[in-house]
């Protein structure tokens, strides 16, 4: 796979950082970890190649606000730097389920940059790494992990809907349930924080029973 080492994705999410910095570093963050914890549990994955391919899925960001534009710019970017596998999961993390003519409600480049990311999308098979990294996209949040269904709320509230929304969502849903069904529990069950960042509770414990209590 052409993808940087670890310290190498390590230095380019630094120096997008310091170019745009945002939650989004976090989210870059936290999705890496939980790409590596998942990946671990499955032979047939390398569990560093999907912490590197998480950790920079974002780093289009790097160019500063932009929407959906954010995939194209991560690509070339990792193109650019010599390393296509990773310059595809910027590009596959937002198209996996819907091709880009059919979000065009979000979508912020020109007409020939998303025909370009089309014929992208339609020239790969989809594999592992892109549904994990999808995954791992969708229950990360700046703050740590959440539940899939409230994020894709949350999201939904956020930028609204469009013309392929529900599609997307039950793709997400079969993503997650697909992966669960490999690892033999839930994802949730390997990720630290989901009660605490999805229902504002903390756990702890209480007379000997273990408790959630709400947060401040
Ligand atoms: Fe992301």
């Amino acid at each position: 796979m052409q993808i940087p080492t670890r310290i190498q994705a390590e230095a380019y999410l630094e120096e997008a950082a310091q170019m745009n910095p945002g939650l989004w570093v976090e989210h870059s963050r936290y999705a890496a970890k939980a790409a590596h914890a998942i990946a671990q549990r499955l032979p047939e994955m390398d569990a560093e190649a999907a912490y590197i391919l998480a950790l920079l899925h974002d780093i289009g960001r790097r160019e500063g606000m932009f929407n959906l534009l954010h995939c194209l710019h991560g690509y070339q970017f990792m193109q650019t730097e010599g390393f296509p596998d990773a310059a595809r999961v910027c590009v596959t993390h937002c198209f996996l389920s819907t091709m880009p003519n059919q979000r065009q409600l979000h979508w912020d480049g020109t007409a020939n940059e998303l025909e370009f990311l089309q014929e992208y999308m339609q020239s790969i098979t989809q594999n592992d790494y892109d549904h994990l990294v999808l995954l791992c996209d969708s229950i990360s949040t700046g703050n740590g992990y959440c539940l899939l269904e409230k994020r894709i709320v949350d999201v939904t509230l956020r930028y609204g809907l469009y013309e392929n929304s529900l599609h997307d969502w039950r793709s997400y849903i079969k993503t997650h349930t697909d992966f669960e069904s490999r690892l033999g529990c839930s994802v949730y069950a390997l990720l630290p924080g989901v009660v605490e960042n999805t229902f504002g509770f903390e756990t702890g414990e209480n007379d000997g029973r273990k408790c959630i209590q709400k947060l401040p």
